[in-house]
């Protein structure tokens, strides 16, 4: 049966990189044999000057009955006037909400060839592969809120913050099963010491993890995690969080990596997943040609991995764009002296090579 991949190339740099990962899972297609079928469709500003809407509707139900989807970027200056409710931005949240996608996963590993990017000392990034999953659609961010209320006459806001048995569940389901294909390691993030919420979740995440016996499971308090992550990054291989504490720790933890266009992204659903670098649309750039094309190459890694199950076929896009940093060559966001400069089709070429 062919895999359908729906490609939503979207705005800015999207078109450029989205069609570089494209050209990279052909490659694997021709050495594989997973059969991928690819179908473009349109999200974003692009979508919204052809049809009035930043998420059409022929996009989500193509989205819907794929295999899996790739995303590039959406959003850009020329839409700054748009009204709120048909900004480019809003077609991540669209297809978010349609198609479920409760959980993000950001892998953070450092490639040997860029240790000196990190703001980190090279001796403390060498070596780290961790990965953050996110509880995507729930939590603080989703709870009943108030934006303004009298009481005891001072004005007062509040959001709150629930989570439910069957939420967490298959978060931390997610999280056991992402650990048993990498090193089998647990690390359950929460405020268990103050809050309500962190209670029910590690009491929960407790409970999974006994269906797990061949996974190790630790618990931190997300302040100390906050430490962790500056201080020794290497002693982690899967962080699972909120989706307010795993907003916060992604942006922490990205930032070791050094390099925002070498970053990619899953967001996980029950019946199809979406992968994206986690950049933007990098509007400074876009049409020049120059953009670093790694972190969508390694979104559909991920997608070879976590939604077709094809471990070996993603491990290859993996080694292929290590080699290729190793071999020195360079795309401009992160070329210096002595390396070989390259531009994105080049880039492309350079990885498709080596696989
Ligand atoms: P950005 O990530 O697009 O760009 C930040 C800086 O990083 C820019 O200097 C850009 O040139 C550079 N950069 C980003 N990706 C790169 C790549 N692959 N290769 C080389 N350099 C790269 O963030 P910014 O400028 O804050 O946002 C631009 C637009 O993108 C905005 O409209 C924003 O809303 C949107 N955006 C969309 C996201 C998405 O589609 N998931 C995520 C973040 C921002
Ligand atoms: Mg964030």
């Amino acid at each position: 049966m062919a895999k359908k991949i729906v490609v939503i190339p979207g705005d800015g740099i999207g078109e450029e990189i989205t069609a570089s990962a494209v050209r990279v899972l052909q490659r694997i297609d021709e050495k594989f044999r997973i059969g991928m079928v690819f179908e473009k469709h349109d999200a974003g500003g692009t979508a919204y000057d052809l049809y009035g809407t930043p998420l059409p509707q022929e996009t989500i139900d193509a989205a819907r009955v794929s295999d899996g989807v790739l995303f590039g970027a959406v959003g850009g200056d020329k839409w700054d006037a748009v009204a709120p409710a048909l900004r480019p931005e809003r077609a991540i949240l669209g297809l978010r909400k349609n198609l479920g996608l409760y959980a993000n996963l950001r892998p953070v590993k450092v490639a040997d060839a860029l240790t000196e990017y990190s703001p980190l000392k090279p001796e403390l990034v060498r070596g780290v592969d961790l990965v953050i999953v996110r509880e995507l659609i729930g939590g603080i961010y989703f709870g009943e809120k108030c934006e303004s209320e009298m009481q005891d006459g001072h004005e007062r806001a509040w959001d709150l913050e629930n989570y439910s048995v069957p939420e967490v569940e298959r978060i931390s389901k997610l999280a056991f099963e992402t650990a048993r294909l990498r090193r089998g390691r647990v690390t359950s993030v929460d405020k268990a010491n103050v809050l309500a919420t962190s209670r029910l979740w590690r009491r929960t995440v407790t409970k999974v993890a006994a269906g797990y016996n061949d996974v190790e499971l630790n618990h931190l308090y997300v302040d100390n995690c906050a430490m962790q992550l500056a201080v020794r990054p290497t002693q982690f291989d899967v962080i699972v969080t909120g989706n307010l504490f795993g907003d916060i720790l992604s942006d922490e933890a990205a930032v070791i990596g050094g390099s925002i266009g070498m970053m990619p992204s899953a967001s996980i659903g029950a019946n199809t997943s979406l992968y994206e670098p986690i950049h933007g649309s990098a509007p400074d750039i876009a049409g020049k040609g120059i953009a670093n094309p790694i972190g969508t190459i390694l979104s559909a890694a991920m997608l070879l991995r976590y939604s077709l199950h094809e471990d070996e076929a993603a491990k290859a896009v993996e080694d292929a764009c290590d080699k290729a940093l190793t071999d020195g060559y360079r795309t401009a966001d992160l070329w210096k002296d002595g390396f070989t400069k390259a531009n994105t089709t080049e880039m492309t070429e350079i990885i498709i090579k080596r696989i």
